[in-house]
């Protein structure tokens, strides 16, 4: 069985050719990215117009290449994978547009997924795979979640954020610091110069009792100490803000995560999306989750940002299980608002 899976949800391109039997896992065929980063740089942030005419420029084009890598013809594809969403609208309209209309052309099916699953099911394209159930530690861009997951479809949200996204809380963060975007990975830079403890920055939430986030108080926090800081802010306090603003959601991401493990009573934690590549949040999970006799799972580096991967693999995961209907009429529909829960009654 061989799954062609397209990401377009946001800012990132992905197409990849995954194959799949009743043996085994998953295998990764060949893959291929084109990051939009470069042109919304411009702008601060994602253009959503921007976004969905590059994807539209893109996906095709990374298709051929992906056949290319992996050997493989178009007519040998069995079934062709989307993300339905979340995301932006007109970006997951083109890819669910071009996969459908792919799958109709080859008479194969089609099968839209979900963002977020794909996110929480890319450890199983690594080294080592985590064993069912498991708890979820979600956070990219758009999404701070702690899951309960229970096997392929099977998803029950612990906790989320109620204002802002982990990572949003980065990028914002790293913009009062004037290091562009997508602030995340260079606010973490930055911060590996600095000292943790030198501002005392607030961690929302923390002691609460229940597994919610709240990253927006950290933003204006950050806001205010930049603001006081001034035009004397040397690079050092620069580089000190970074690390405190780093440690500050850290602490919190890893504390919440911890007790999500202890009141599951799991001993798997699975990381996944952008912010999971943040390798001081691995460091403490790695440390945290030891204490507890318990282990963390990432997905591979590169995998942990957006790409086609995830989507052909989740498709393959389902597949497997008998979760994804083999025959479509090739009409589609696209979700950009989704919860992931959702899930769970629709393929039960
Ligand atoms: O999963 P993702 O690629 O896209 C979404 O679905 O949102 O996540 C992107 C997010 C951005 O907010 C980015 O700043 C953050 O992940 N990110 C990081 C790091 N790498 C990416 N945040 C902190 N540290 C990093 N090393
Ligand atoms: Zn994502």
């Amino acid at each position: 069985m061989k799954i062609l899976g397209f990401e377009s949800s946001c800012d990132e391109t992905g197409v990849a050719l995954v194959e799949a039997d009743h043996h085994g896992p998953p295998r990764l065929l060949a893959e291929a990215l084109y990051s939009q980063i470069d042109m919304h740089a411009a702008y601060g942030g994602v253009v959503p117009e921007l976004a969905s005419r590059d994807h539209i420029r893109r996906a095709l084009p990374l298709a051929r290449e992906v056949l290319a890598q992996a050997d493989c013809t178009l007519a040998e594809v069995d079934l062709v994978a989307y993300t339905r969403g979340p995301g932006l609208a007109g970006a997951l309209l083109v890819g669910a547009g071009i996969a459908v209309a792919l799958a109709a052309a080859l008479g194969k099916p089609a099968l839209g997924i979900h963002h977020l699953e794909g996110h929480l099911l890319s450890p199983f394209l690594g080294e080592a795979a985590p064993q069912f159930p498991f708890v979820a530690l979600l956070v990219s861009g758009g999404h701070t979640q702690l899951m309960q997951v229970d096997g392929v479809g099977d998803y029950r949200l612990l906790g989320e954020t109620i204002d802002d996204a982990a990572g949003e809380a980065f990028d914002k963060s790293a913009k009062l610091l004037d290091l562009g975007y997508p602030g995340g990975p260079a606010l973490s830079r930055l911060a590996s110069q600095g000292n943790p403890a030198a501002y005392a920055l607030p961690r929302p939430l923390l002691h609460n009792g229940n597994l919610d986030f709240s990253f927006a108080g950290l933003k204006t926090a950050v806001m205010t100490q930049a603001r006081k800081l001034g035009p004397a802010m040397s690079d050092q306090m620069r580089a000190d803000l970074a690390a405190s603003t780093q440690a500050a959601i850290v602490d919190v991401l890893v504390a919440k995560s911890l007790r999500a493990l202890k009141d599951s009573g799991t001993q798997r934690l699975v990381v996944a999306g952008g912010v999971g590549a943040n390798l001081r949040l691995r460091e403490k999970l790695n440390a945290g989750a030891a204490k507890l006799g318990a282990r963390v799972y990432y997905p591979p580096l590169a995998l942990c940002t957006d790409n086609g991967a995830m989507i052909a693999l989740a498709a393959a995961l389902r597949w497997q299980r008998g979760l994804a209907p083999l025959e479509t009429d090739g009409a589609f529909d696209i979700r950009p608002r989704w919860p992931l829960a959702e899930l769970t009654s629709t393929s039960a």
